[in-house]
């Protein structure tokens, strides 16, 4: 065999390269948690990096083993996730076992798309999606798959609510001019959601905004209206997307009644519950997701509560065979059946062909830990946030901007006899500075045109300490600023 094809598949390299980046990687974790001078993010700004990495692409590897300064170059110039003070985007600090069981479905590589290329895989991610749809109470005919991300889940929801509910066979006819298809959507929910309306071809006047509360929660009163203004004007309203929790502020729409209201109507109801899902394993936020397992469609990222690496979401329906039609196709060279199909040749119910043995870490976090694992920290996580919303009530110069419901806690800066607009620019630089400072990591938000810091209490290490320092960096941030 030619010498470089030698090397890239020489066990030995493997082996030492592995040892050593384990090793690196455990004392990365000790010193993400408990390194007082490590910042949460070594920030720099985007064509700064794009020149650095530039450079470095064409540097020369150096050295016997050069992969171990590759590694401790990633790592230097990552987000730390696992840092207390990370307290950005919802994306978990994952469980290092769920990252080890990644790196061996990375080198096994099986493709999933049937069952043949992933036997044992494929069985894993059927264990799992029941599992799920058992915990969500969404009866024994439910079933899903698993899909790369949330968006991809959103898109599979609306995709079988369309292909049930269109008064056509849209899937084989595709769409038509004479009927303006809509989908009943929170004015708060994730992008994604209207995407995924667009993407099926239903356009802006497809997404039909459904107002909220000051909670930020879908108002069930105006439900009403708003779908007989949608059928009013001619629309044939397909289905209504609500949250579980939403990404702006974290709060979760009733889904009780608004199970009620499509059952009552025969809509689809899709439940995007990406972030907030994992509510329902928890013996004490569970009363959150109440009404869930009314639902038809429900979207769960495990990459984002539940501890797992990306890409891990779960798409799972109450009626399984509805992802056979609205997928049903023939592919002579992968593909047999056209109609309902066999559980195990999963490319069948989903967009994507190869995807990742993504089952296989949330099988390996239940084994090892049990389901009280994503109850122990889902609990702490929403806990930490009421005690942080609490010292936002008892700090001086700051507002809450609702009383969170989740582990997204939205606040700002308010020092006394500032105009509204200036309050939105002393925020905004605040945000800038953090991040540029790097000590700790959070982000920003827009209600009601204020702006908000945002922050998403990701990391079970987070402690009050923390919480009261971020306050003060604000506080003397905001000072400077006025
Ligand atoms: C409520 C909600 N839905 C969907 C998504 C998209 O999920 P993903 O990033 O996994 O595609 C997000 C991401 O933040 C989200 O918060």
């Amino acid at each position: 065999m030619a010498s470089l094809l030698n090397a890239a598949y020489n066990p030995e390299t493997f082996r030492k390269n592995g040892h050593l980046l384990v090793d690196l990687l455990a004392d990365y974790l000790d010193k993400a948690f408990t390194d007082p001078n490590l910042k949460a993010l070594p920030w720099m700004p985007p064509e700064e990096m794009a020149a650095k990495c530039k450079e470095d692409f064409n540097t020369p590897w150096e050295g016997d083993m050069p992969l171990i300064s590759f590694f401790e170059k990633i790592i230097a110039n990552s987000i730390h996730l696992h840092h207390p003070r990370y307290m950005g985007h919802q994306v978990v600090p994952p469980a290092p076992m769920a990252a080890l069981v990644e790196l061996a479905a990375t080198l096994l590589n099986n493709s999933m798309a049937v069952y043949e290329v992933g036997p044992f895989s494929s069985a894993v991610e059927k264990q799992v999606t029941d599992w799920l749809g058992s915990s969500l109470g969404l009866g024994e005919n439910a079933a899903g798959i698993l899909t790369s991300g949330g968006t991809i889940g959103n898109l599979t929801g609306l995709l079988a609510a369309r292909q049930h509910q269109a008064p056509y066979n849209i899937w084989e006819e595709g769409n038509k001019n004479s009927v303006q298809l809509a989908v009943l959507v929170s004015s708060e929910s994730h992008y994604s959601i209207a995407r995924a309306v667009k993407i099926m071809g239903m356009g802006d006047e497809g997404v039909v905004k459904i107002p909220v509360n000051n909670r930020m929660e879908i108002d069930p009163n105006a439900l009403e209206r708003v779908y007989r203004n949608a059928i009013n004007e001619g629309k044939h309203v397909i289905a209504v997307a609500a949250n579980a929790c939403s990404t702006s502020t974290g709060s979760y729409d009733p889904l009780e009644p608004i199970a009620g209201f499509c059952k009552s109507n025969n809509l689809w109801f899709h439940v995007d519950a990406a972030h907030g899902g994992g509510a329902v394993f928890t013996r004490k936020y569970k009363h959150l997701v109440k009404g869930i397992e009314n639902a038809d469609s429900v979207v769960i990222d495990f990459h984002k509560m539940l501890l797992c690496p990306a890409l891990t979401s779960a798409v799972i329906f109450k009626n399984g065979d509805t992802a056979y039609e609205t997928f049903s196709q023939k592919a002579s060279y992968l593909l047999s059946q056209e109609k309902k199909g066999n559980w195990f040749d999963i490319a069948q119910r989903t967009l994507e062909c190869t995807k990742k043995m993504m089952g296989l870490k949330i099988y390996a976090l239940l084994k090892l830990y049990g389901v009280q694992l994503f109850d122990e920290y889902i609990t702490h996580a929403y806990d930490l946030a009421a005690e942080f919303a609490e010292l936002i009530h008892e700090t001086p110069n700051f507002e809450l901007a609702i009383e969170p419901a989740s582990n997204i806690v939205c606040f700002r800066f308010i020092p006394q006899g500032i105009e509204s607009e200036k309050l939105n620019t002393i925020n905004l630089t605040c945000c800038d500075k953090i991040k540029e400072e790097g000590e700790f990591y959070i982000v920003r938000t827009t209600i009601n045109e204020m702006v908000y810091l945002r922050t998403t209490l990701m990391n079970p290490f987070t402690t009050n300490k923390d919480l009261v320092q971020l306050l003060d960096k604000i506080h003397s941030i905001g000072q400077s600023l006025i």
